[in-house]
């Protein structure tokens, strides 16, 4: 009986000593002094995230936050009344429990439809200097009303979104604690405010990859201390740098004379931005993407088109560097890379306000497009019937990687 007793006390008193330092580690965000090379180099080309989310406030321009504003922003991620067919949010292409985005080649949008490109991830999106692959948005609010207008995406216009937001009363409410100051807060633009306040927290600290750099030497294994190593030596850090792994930079694939046509599925990426202006080295490219949290955002690259991470780090060697890795190396660099995998964001779902009598209904056209009465045993063969997946074809125009968005 003591004994029990007294084991429950040791346990008591190490599960706080566990929360204390769990607590400490939480608030002390700093760059501990170490003598570790590999540390001191890795300081030189990379930042760590910092532990308290909110800190992502400090990147936005031109809008200021508060919890009222992130509050909604959270609950317009989520609405799928944004959207024509009322099925589709922010979330269903950036899937907040799954790495930010959709685990699709190309994503999937309103009707069906394959969009051109691969989903990139909402998580450190804040800490992009410019926003999609081609970089034609300069910020998360810009970002955020390209995708509702999208026909492809979630296919709405601002005139909907703002008709299906003020049939709901709590809306109003919503949007006028967020923007106090307007006399008609339920506007598009304030919607796109929301949105960018919620997305800026949306960082993942904390990752074995961030502690070594504040001076946990212990925090990685050796593999990954030599994928590190071999990272930085090989120069991945030219295009892969600072907080959120990184250069922000647009380079085309064939900077070696290496094409990798099959890559590019014939978009042309920075250059239907410039268009005229356009310049040799931004015909075909992209922007270099972030690499935390990569062990869950496959498939890869711009056009989603390889699923393994050791193809994609083969392919941005020989692609970008003119080098081939040897099979060691690679691994080496996986591992590496798969340390930079974070704390998710912890977001408590939220509850969205009911529809009203005024509240437009879900585009009939889309449940048209749906099989109307299917026996459940034949459920299985309707997804493979090609009149389902047709609707793709019916907006062809739509599919342009600029225009969509
Ligand atoms: C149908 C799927 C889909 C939906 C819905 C969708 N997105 Fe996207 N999102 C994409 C795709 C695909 C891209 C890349 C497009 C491109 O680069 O041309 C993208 C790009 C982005 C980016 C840029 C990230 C980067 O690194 O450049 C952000 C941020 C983003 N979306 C946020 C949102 C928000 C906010 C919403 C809701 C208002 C939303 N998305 C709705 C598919 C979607
Ligand atoms: C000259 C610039 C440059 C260099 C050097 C470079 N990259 Fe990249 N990286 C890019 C660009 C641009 C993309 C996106 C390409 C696209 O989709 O069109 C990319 C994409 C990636 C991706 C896929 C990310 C995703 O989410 O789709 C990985 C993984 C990657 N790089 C790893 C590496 C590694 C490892 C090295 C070093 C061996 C490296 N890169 C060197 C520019 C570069």
């Amino acid at each position: 009986m003591k004994k029990v007793y007294l084991l429950a006390v040791v346990m008591t008193i190490t599960a706080i000593l566990a929360g204390c330092n769990k607590g400490e580690q939480q608030q002390d965000g700093s760059l501990k002094e170490t003598k570790d090379e590999l540390i001191l180099e890795a300081r030189s080309n990379f930042e760590p995230i910092p532990l308290n989310v909110k800190e992502g406030y400090k990147q936005l321009k031109n809008n200021e936050a508060s919890d009222a504003k992130y509050e909604l922003g959270k609950m317009l991620y989520f609405e799928p009344r944004l959207s024509k067919s009322q099925l589709i949010s922010c979330n269903t292409c950036h899937n907040l429990s799954f790495g930010g985005d959709d685990y699709q080649k190309t994503s999937i949008g309103h009707g069906w439809q394959a969009g051109p490109r691969n989903a990139p991830t909402v998580l450190n999106s804040v800490y992009n200097t410019a926003q999609f692959w081609d970089g034609r948005a300069g910020d998360l609010k810009e970002q955020a009303k390209g995708p509702i207008q999208a026909g492809v995406e979630m296919a709405a216009t601002p005139d909907y979104v703002i008709e299906v937001l003020k049939s709901i009363p709590q809306y109003g409410e919503l949007f006028k604690n967020a923007f106090p100051g307007d006399s008609d807060p339920i506007t598009f633009d304030n919607v796109a405010s929301a949105i960018e306040v919620f997305e800026a927290t949306l960082l993942t600290p904390n990752s074995r990859f961030d502690q070594f750099l504040r001076g946990d030497s212990n925090a990685l294994t050796d593999i990954e201390k030599k994928g590190l190593k071999v990272f930085m030596d090989q120069s991945c850090t030219g295009c892969h740098s600072g907080i959120n792994l990184t250069s922000e930079g647009y380079h085309p694939f064939q900077v070696t004379g290496t094409k990798n046509e099959n890559l590019l599925a014939g978009d042309k990426g920075r250059a239907g931005v410039t268009l005229e202006e356009a310049t040799e080295d931004e015909q075909f490219a992209f922007k270099a993407p972030t690499l935390r949290n990569i062990e869950y955002t496959a498939p890869y690259f711009h056009s989603g088109i390889v699923w393994d991470l050791r193809e994609a780090v083969a392919v941005m060697s020989s692609a970008q560097l003119g080098s081939d890795l040897t099979e060691e190396q690679i691994d080496q660099i996986v591992a590496f890379l798969k340390s930079t995998t974070g704390e998710m964001p912890k977001v408590e779902y939220p509850i969205l306000p009911p529809s009203t009598i005024n509240t437009p209904k879900p585009d009939p056209a889309v449940a048209q497009a749906a099989p109307v009465a299917v026996e459940p045993a034949a459920a299985e063969q309707v997804v493979t019937e090609p009149a389902v997946t047709e609707p793709a074809a019916t907006e062809p125009a739509a599919t342009e990687p600029t225009a969509a968005q």
